[in-house]
């Protein structure tokens, strides 16, 4: 099973220690990266195995490989020489590990690290790219039999975390550390054990001085607890979430609380992909079990389907994807998801004489206007770009026009309900707008956001200050992933988590 290592870059190795007690029981080996030691401390280092009481890698990071020594390599070398000097009978009390470059050749120091048993990484750093012919890379590192290859390389893009899942796969006979460092790489971390990596190495964040050692890594605590990794065997399900960018999903803590809570051999991570070809191929390296689509997926996905539900072949997004025996299935539960939590709220069996407007002509309107028009109601679409909503009115007999003042007086025939759909008004968009400020409400009209960052968008608050019940978009979210929990499990949604998932304990 692949190892967690926890890496030290604290300033003196006191707060290392500090560090490292606070945290050892996340960790099976760890890492004192002496290169962001004080120069002072940098001196003191060959007790720190003893008083660590794991096993200890041994680094001295380079700045031109990522790390903070700016010295000489006459100096670097000594200081290695000094932490595997006075070697001890009792192992121990010495380095369990020293990472050695494969560029830099120290005979001497290979087999002093070989008579004390101290094994050698040979490590190799890419911090602007991932290299071509990675397998290859791999299989000529080592200088000796014993020693272990560590590739970690940048990943600029999805091909780059494929080309390194490849590699491994190809060098499976071989005891080996990969990483695709960075965004696009950050899952080539959770699933080590997948990529064929015997560790994977963390930090420990919570601790303001204990800067990240490397881009893409993870926070100790975040891998044990959220993402379970000492349970990631080979026979672990996988399942995930890809869309770019990907930054802030709440659905990796949510499905992996429930695989936690249940005691199921799952684990669901992100995987953020600016191709969704190469996202594709990784989904089938990695034998993905099913897999959440969001932006901008929800329809380049489709033609990788080898079967779809009804909703997905009428809406024309899908949001879920279950691996079955003949290929991927797509389902939508965004609609299931929406219609779910507004007939909730509003306390409907269906949308009968229901006159709502819907603002938005995109992805998320077209679940909505399906679902609204399975469940009887009359709509009125409006789209900055008219064309788009009379686009999707069309189909479905629906009326439709521009988003402006001339349609106020056609919105007050279609004011039992008003949905938002557009980005307009999302955290981080730096869209904070009300794409309905020419409409004043009456105080009467039924309100809904998709949106659920912030959890009162600019409307939802003019809206509920002018009298009306305003309903944000996270009940929908839980809901559509409980649909999907269904798909991806084949069981039901587990009825005692019902109430912790809707007071938001989850
Ligand atoms: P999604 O899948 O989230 O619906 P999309 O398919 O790209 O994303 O659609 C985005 C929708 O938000 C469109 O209806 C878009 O209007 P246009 O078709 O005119 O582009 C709408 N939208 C985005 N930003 C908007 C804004 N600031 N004001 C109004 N509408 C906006």
């Amino acid at each position: 099973m692949a190892k967690i290592c926890l890496c030290l870059t604290a300033k003196t190795l006191k707060r290392n220690l500090e560090i490292l007690d606070k945290y050892r029981k996340y960790a099976d080996v760890t890492e004192l990266r002496v290169d962001c030691l004080e120069p002072d401390e940098r001196l003191l280092i060959r007790r720190f195995p003893e008083q660590a009481g794991m096993p200890v890698i041994l680094t001295i990071r380079r700045d031109i490989d990522g790390g903070q020594f700016v010295g000489g390599e006459g100096v670097r070398i000594n200081l290695m020489a000094r932490g595997l000097a006075f070697a001890e009978t009792d192992r121990r009390r010495n380095f369990a590990y020293l990472d050695i470059e494969d560029n830099l050749d120290v005979p001497s120091l290979e087999e002093a690290a070989q008579t004390f048993g101290t094994r050698i990484i040979r490590s190799y750093h890419n911090a602007q790219g991932t290299d071509a012919n990675l397998a290859a890379k791999i299989r000529s590192m080592r200088h000796s039999g014993d020693e272990i290859v560590k590739l970690a390389v940048r990943a600029n893009s999805t091909r780059d975390v494929l080309n390194l899942l490849k590699a491994g796969k190809e060098c499976a006979d071989q005891e080996k550390i990969l990483i695709s460092m960075g965004h696009y790489g950050m899952y080539s971390r959770i699933l080590a054990e997948q990529f064929g990596s015997m560790m994977s190495y963390c930090g420990a964040f919570a601790e303001t001085d204990a800067p990240p050692a490397a881009p893409g890594q993870l926070d100790v605590q975040e891998l044990s607890k959220q993402f379970r990794f000492r349970n990631i065997t080979k026979t672990t399900k996988v399942y995930g979430i890809t869309g770019n960018p990907l930054k802030a999903t709440s659905s990796p803590l949510f499905f992996n609380t429930i695989f936690d809570l249940e005691g199921t051999n799952a684990v669901y991570v992100p995987f953020p992909a600016d191709s969704i070809v190469d996202f594709m191929e990784i989904a089938n390296h990695l034998s993905l079990e099913g897999v959440s689509v969001t932006i901008p997926y929800k329809e380049s996905v489709i033609p990788f389907l080898n079967s779809m539900t009804d909703e997905v072949q009428s809406i024309g997004a899908c949001n879920t994807l279950i691996l079955t025996p003949q290929g991927w299935r797509g389902a939508n539960t965004d609609a299931r998801g929406f219609s779910g939590s507004l007939l909730a709220f509003l306390a409907r069996e269906n949308f009968k004489r229901q006159r709502v407007t819907i603002i938005g002509a995109g992805g998320a309107a077209r679940a909505v206007v399906y679902e609204l028009h399975r469940l009887g109601a009359k709509v009125l679409i409006l789209n900055r770009t008219a064309g788009k909503a009379g686009r999707l009115a069309a189909p479905y007999k629906f009326a439709s026009g521009g988003l402006d003042e001339r349609e106020t007086a056609r919105i007050e025939k279609y004011h039992d309900i008003i949905i938002q759909t557009t980005s307009a008004g999302m955290e981080g968009t730096g869209d904070s707008v009300d794409p309905l400020s020419f409409y004043n409400f009456s105080g009467r009209e039924e309100v809904m956001d998709l949106i659920y960052n912030p959890k009162m968008t600019p409307l939802l608050k003019r809206a509920s200050s002018a009298g009306c019940n305003v309903l944000n978009g996270y009940d929908m979210l839980i809901r559509q992933a409980q649909h999907q929990y269904v798909y991806f499990t084949g069981k039901e949604f587990p009825d005692h988590l019902l109430s912790r998932v809707r007071y938001g304990e989850i």
